[in-house]
């Protein structure tokens, strides 16, 4: 297969997450041209699938795109899809897993759109070599194939990620209510994380460290794919593995010990720091983030430069909309008495809860976790004197 041929590579990410992902992609040389909630669209080549496998941290999956047509039958899809050069791309000896969605009016359930697509690449393997890889449910360990069906125009991609790259392999302990680690990148790069070399970070009400983790990566330009070994390109027929390892050594070349930088984490559950500090050690993050048990209104802050971000619980279940409004009115109350000068954001998923914290935001930012509409909330807290009684009584504030 030819690993140079440019064709079309469509990034994936989670609704709202489109704007993190476009800057992502114009920092790494591309030029994202068509975007939609969920995808952004950029040209390139298989090397450039791989590069992107590496570096991007909001994107869910890299597809690259082999064949679009007009179909208008689970037919005409098995008949076209059999008609593509599958052995050039595939291997007898390794098993393919196929996903995708189909929306026409002949098809009730997107299985069975799949199910077609994988007996045209096996019939075409078996007329072509006499033999035939099993297909698997499982996308770890397997080549990747992707069906996007949409009225008349099915497009087919090798999808080069397999498993969702949010999967970053830190997180063995969810905790609770984790966020998915490809949106916490998104939210921090959003609020502008890693721009400011000087800037510390604080995460109050860490959980299992997800925000701490990817701030860490972030400030050490940590490729998130460095050390992740179930890529679906790898698998694929003719892989360029000395491509592959040229793109990793110049990502450990540029992985830094990010000297100088404060970021701290802090949780009132000594379990979830517990975990939090499994995952950091798991990531290699573990140096870097000063981890506390503590409530919130007693995390060791910053001077500024510092921002301070917090994903507060936002209670799906009934009866807690009154304990977490008083939650969300302490949080507002100790962010003007204590974070002045800093910037803050708040993730949550209530946002109604969000106006209870009391401050007026910079901007809002629409964000899904999973189905659920969530709000990124940015405020600049305005710099006041700050007591340094209190800084002394909470033990001081580490960064210059
Ligand atoms: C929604 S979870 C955060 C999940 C986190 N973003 C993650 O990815 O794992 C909210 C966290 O707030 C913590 N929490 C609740 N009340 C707190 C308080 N008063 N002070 C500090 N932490 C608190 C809980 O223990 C829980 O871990």
């Amino acid at each position: 297969m030819n690993w140079s041929e440019q064709t079309w590579i469509v990034c994936t990410c989670g609704r709202g997450c489109a704007g993190a992902l476009q800057g992502e992609l114009q920092a790494l040389g591309y030029t994202p041209q068509e975007v939609s909630p969920t995808a952004v669209g950029v040209e390139g080549n298989l090397r450039d699938a791989m590069r992107l496998n590496l570096w991007l941290r909001t994107a869910n999956r890299v597809l690259f795109e082999v064949a679009g047509f007009e179909v208008d039958s689970a037919d005409d899809l098995h008949a076209a899809v059999r008609d593509l050069p599958w052995e050039q791309w595939l291997r007898a000896d390794v098993p393919f897993h196929v996903h995708g969605v189909a929306q026409h009016e002949t098809i009730r359930d997107s299985r069975f759109a799949v199910l077609r697509c994988k007996d045209g690449i096996a019939d075409r393997f078996v007329a072509r070599t006499g033999a035939r890889p099993d297909s698997t449910a499982d996308a770890g360990g397997a080549a990747g194939i992707a069906l996007f069906w949409k009225e008349r125009h099915a497009q087919i991609f090798l999808d080069t990620s397999g498993v969702p790259l949010a999967r970053r392999g830190y997180r063995l302990q969810p905790g609770i209510a984790p966020l998915r680690e490809t949106l916490a990148a998104a939210i921090l790069l959003e609020v502008g994380w890693g721009r400011n070399p000087a800037e510390a970070f604080v995460g109050p009400m860490c959980g299992s460290g997800t925000l701490a983790i990817e701030a860490a990566w972030i400030a050490q330009r940590r490729a998130p794919g460095l050390d992740r070994d179930d890529f679906a390109f790898l698998r694929l027929n003719g892989v360029d593995l000395d491509a592959w390892r040229e793109l990793q050594a110049a990502a450990r070349a540029r992985f830094s010990a990010a000297p100088g930088v404060w970021i701290a984490a802090s949780d009132i559950n000594p379990q979830a720091i517990a975990c939090a500090r499994e995952n950091a050690a798991r990531a290699g993050a573990d140096g870097l983030i000063r981890f506390q048990t503590c409530d919130f209104r007693d995390t060791l802050l910053p001077r500024p430069p510092g921002l301070v971000l917090m994903n507060p619980e936002y209670g799906e279940r009934m009866g807690t909309e009154d304990r977490l409004a008083a939650h969300y009115e302490a949080i507002g109350a100790w962010l003007k008495s204590r974070g002045q000068g800093l910037r803050a954001a708040i993730f949550t998923g209530n946002l109604a809860l969000g106006r209870r914290i009391g401050l007026h935001p910079r901007r809002r930012v629409a964000m899904w976790n999973g189905d659920l509409e969530c709000r990124l909330l940015e405020y600049d807290l305005y710099a006041g004197t700050r007591d340094p009684r209190l800084l002394r009584k909470h033990g001081g504030a580490p960064p210059q």
